[in-house]
């Protein structure tokens, strides 16, 4: 058993991408990094997913666009983004230049729109993967590829013959049977699984008898979800044999470890965020001695050691 922390080995592998440590920030829940420059030491982090981007620039839904739940939110953003040129141009540099894996999410309503954001950002520096949003709630049409097994091989297989780069494939929770779309994924060559987006929730004003959302309905996410988000871990890693990132309600370093003895190798860190922008630090401090607790040299070690 290691008796210093520091002879732990925090780096992990996702496929073809290596982080320096496991621990990233979620999509949509962190911006565009600088945002978070003054209260989070940036380069400390594992991987950064900014905001999905589109390949034109999206206004996204009408307000509200967010309310407060009980141990979580809902939130209907919609996709809200300026668009890939501008991503490139104005908040591609920026990160590219801080350390960590820069994990490009995108979004596409169809097969080609993914296949020509992956074309243009194949031709940019400073991109170390790119996580395929196939499971946004928000927006019309945009869980389909994420719900059908057959739609989400083929998004992942297109992706993948458009650009070299390792490729998450981010999944919907919204599914009756998720084993079947990450075998899918899985087979279409994706290097690594992000489970999971948000769960579809709805919030209503009962005295003003209307939904509180714009639009209507939203992504439930926050601690609320991550019992669901470790089921979910727990049956794919029993399903695939590719690494998995958590994602769901993680806040705290035992949240991240359940995680990881679930079938995580990596996990990102989402709503958290918001009300504690120092959770990642905090989790990252912690994850050394959380790891020679349970006897283990490396993160490697722990993923997927739950018994029954
Ligand atoms: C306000 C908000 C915006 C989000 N935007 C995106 C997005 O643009 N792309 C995406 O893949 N996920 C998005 N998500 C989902 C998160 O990345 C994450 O998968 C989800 O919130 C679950 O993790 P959490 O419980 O730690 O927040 C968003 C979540 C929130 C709360």
């Amino acid at each position: 058993m290691p008796e210093n922390p520091t002879d732990v080995r925090l780096d992990v592998q996702l496929g073809r991408l290596r982080l320096a440590n496991p621990i990233m920030v979620a999509s949509g829940t962190f911006g565009y990094a600088r945002e978070m420059a003054g209260l989070v030491d940036l380069k400390r982090l594992g991987g950064i997913v900014p905001k999905t981007i589109t390949q034109q620039p999206r206004a996204g839904n009408p307000p509200q666009r967010t309310v407060e739940t009980a141990a979580g939110m809902l939130n209907s953003i919609g996709l809200d983004n300026d668009g890939v040129e501008a991503f490139i141009a104005r908040q591609l540099p920026y990160l590219a230049a801080l350390g960590p894996a820069v994990i490009v999410s995108i979004a596409g309503k169809s097969s080609e729109e993914f296949v020509q954001l992956a074309q243009r950002l194949q031709q940019s520096d400073g991109i170390d993967a790119v996580e395929l949003n196939v499971s946004c709630p928000n927006v019309s049409g945009g869980t389909d590829f994420g719900a059908d097994p057959s739609l989400c091989e083929q998004v992942v297989a297109s992706v993948r013959r458009a650009c070299s780069y390792p490729i998450l494939a981010k999944l919907t929770p919204n599914v009756t049977n998720v084993a079947e779309i990450a075998r899918a994924a899985e087979a279409a060559g994706a290097d690594a699984l992000s489970l999971v987006n948000t769960c579809l929730g709805m919030a209503v004003d009962w005295r003003r008898r209307r939904p509180v959302l714009g639009n209507v309905l939203g992504g439930l996410s926050g601690p609320a979800i991550k019992p669901i988000a470790l089921r979910i871990v727990y049956q794919v890693a029993r399903a695939v044999k590719i690494p998995l990132v958590g994602i769901g309600g993680i806040a705290s370093i035992d949240d991240a470890m359940e995680f990881f003895v679930a079938g995580a190798s990596a996990v990102q860190i989402g709503t958290a965020n918001f009300y504690d922008p120092t959770a990642t630090m905090r989790i990252l401090d912690a994850l050394p001695d959380a790891l020679v607790e349970l006897g283990a040299r490396s993160v490697k070690e722990v993923v997927g050691t739950i018994g029954k």
